[in-house]
């Protein structure tokens, strides 16, 4: 066989094997992100799982999208889980969360990418009219959801948005959160993780972040879920570079939807958002670290921490010709310094431990964000480095949830939705 044969039969196979993953995870409508550790809906899991079934079954794609909106709050917020069906094999499940919503939800939501990848969707679509029938009915509750974070998460207009817990993020141990998260209060009740029970715990968070994380859930509940109420008396608030920067960008995708769709009002508004973001998010430069870093909104500290999530200001669209030249040698160092890019933590950052979820460990949908923010600015030969050290890596070890950034190995959960749904984006974008 000539090495492009192989090539193409071994790129056919992490196809028909992405596949079967996400119709093995289909629990009849929406996507579990992996059968046992996390046998629910999850957010923003959602949105690149859709991306993933658009690849070989259009309706299915705009079906897991239709699903997630049926934990949508009547406030507009998206949560970041919604329980469709029973199951145990999670914790905290929705007696914890305590929500009073059909189907139970949690609380908090996650980074909004719903309205990029429904624009991407809408890209892609053969089945023009399907795909226009289910924008049109998506449109309504994306800008809802979009007023709810800037109405609920920044009541004084600064152009950020605060998220009140780490799970919001969606990087959940990120060290950027150990400093904000070590100052709230640990619940001291006694409570049974599942996750370390299905995962090596070295590959998982620890447990003193896992009584602050269900400390601030048990908060949420005892204050009745009242957003101002929250934004005043959560001992975590802080402004999450990367969440604000998935905003920004899916704020711009979400203008042009409704300018499509003949909602110029819906555009003004959300051009106007965008306008009041774009500044704060360059504010977040580091100049000591030479990227983009989050805020404790609390003590008003920067959180100077080497996370991948700075490079999210090129998917943003943050066009700063300044910062853009220095993140890109950034990246570049930052690729070298590990043979299956990109790890999360910088692999030389104090806090980097290459096995432990999301601070080291390389996360393949996080991957083609970056990825797809370098394709925009004309960096091919980086976006190419991303696609191909992921392919590499699923390839190599398996459709794992994440993976050692240098030994390739793959961790956490197996057979996993998004990486999948990744790997079917990729193998039909153009080379
Ligand atoms: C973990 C991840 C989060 C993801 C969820 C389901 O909590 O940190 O980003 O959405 O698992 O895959």
């Amino acid at each position: 066989m000539t090495n492009q044969t192989s090539d193409s039969s071994s790129l056919a196979a992490l196809r028909a094997r992405s596949q079967q993953v996400l119709r093995d995870n289909d629990r009849g409508g929406y996507t579990v992100p992996s059968a046992k550790l996390y046998p629910f809906q999850w957010n923003w899991d959602a949105g690149v799982t859709a991306l993933g079934w658009m690849s070989f079954d259009e309706p299915r794609a705009w079906q897991e999208l239709r699903m997630l909106f049926r934990g949508q709050w009547d406030n507009g917020l998206v949560p970041h889980i919604v329980f469709h069906q029973h199951a145990d094999s999670y914790f905290p499940g929705p007696d914890q969360w305590g929500v009073p919503h059909t189907p139970p939800t949690s609380s908090i939501s996650q980074p909004p990418l719903l309205a990029t990848m429904v624009r991407l969707m809408l890209e892609r679509a053969a089945d023009r009219a399907g795909a226009e029938a289910a924008a049109r009915e998506l449109l309504p509750k994306l800008v809802a959801s979009h007023r709810w974070w800037y109405r609920e998460r920044d009541p004084a207009q600064s152009g950020l948005v605060a998220s009140f817990h780490p799970w919001e993020s969606g990087v959940d141990n990120s060290p950027a959160w150990d400093a904000p998260l070590a100052v709230v209060p640990p619940a001291t009740r006694t409570y049974q993780r599942r996750d370390t029970q299905l995962v090596n715990a070295a590959q998982r968070p620890h447990k003193a972040e896992y009584d602050r994380f269900l400390a601030l859930v048990d908060l949420f509940r005892e204050l009745d879920f009242d957003g101002a109420k929250i934004y005043a008396q959560s001992p975590y608030r802080v402004a999450d570079f990367g969440l604000n920067a998935i905003l920004q960008r899916a704020t711009l995708d979400l203008a042009a939807l409704c300018r499509q769709y003949g909602q110029a009002e819906g555009a003004a508004e959300l051009d106007a958002h965008a306008a009041r973001a774009r500044p704060a998010l360059l504010g977040c430069w580091s100049e000591s670290l030479q990227q983009y870093v989050s805020r404790d909104l609390i003590t008003g500290q920067p959180l100077e921490r080497r996370v991948h999530s700075g490079f999210l200001a090129w998917y943003a669209r943050l066009d700063d010709p300044r910062h853009d030249a220095l993140l890109r040698s950034s990246l570049a160092g930052w690729l070298e310094r590990a043979p299956f890019g990109l790890a999360s933590t910088h692999p030389d950052a104090p806090q980097f431990e290459p096995q432990r979820y999301w601070r080291g460990p390389v996360w393949p949908h996080f991957n083609w964000l970056i990825a797809e923010g370098c394709a925009h600015y004309g960096m091919a030969d980086l976006h190419d480095r991303l696609r191909d050290d992921t392919q590499r890596l699923l390839q190599g070890a398996g459709l794992y949830e994440y993976f050692n950034p240098h030994t390739g190995e793959g961790y956490g959960g197996d057979n996993f939705s998004w990486t999948a749904a990744i790997a079917l984006h990729w193998l039909d974008s153009p080379r």
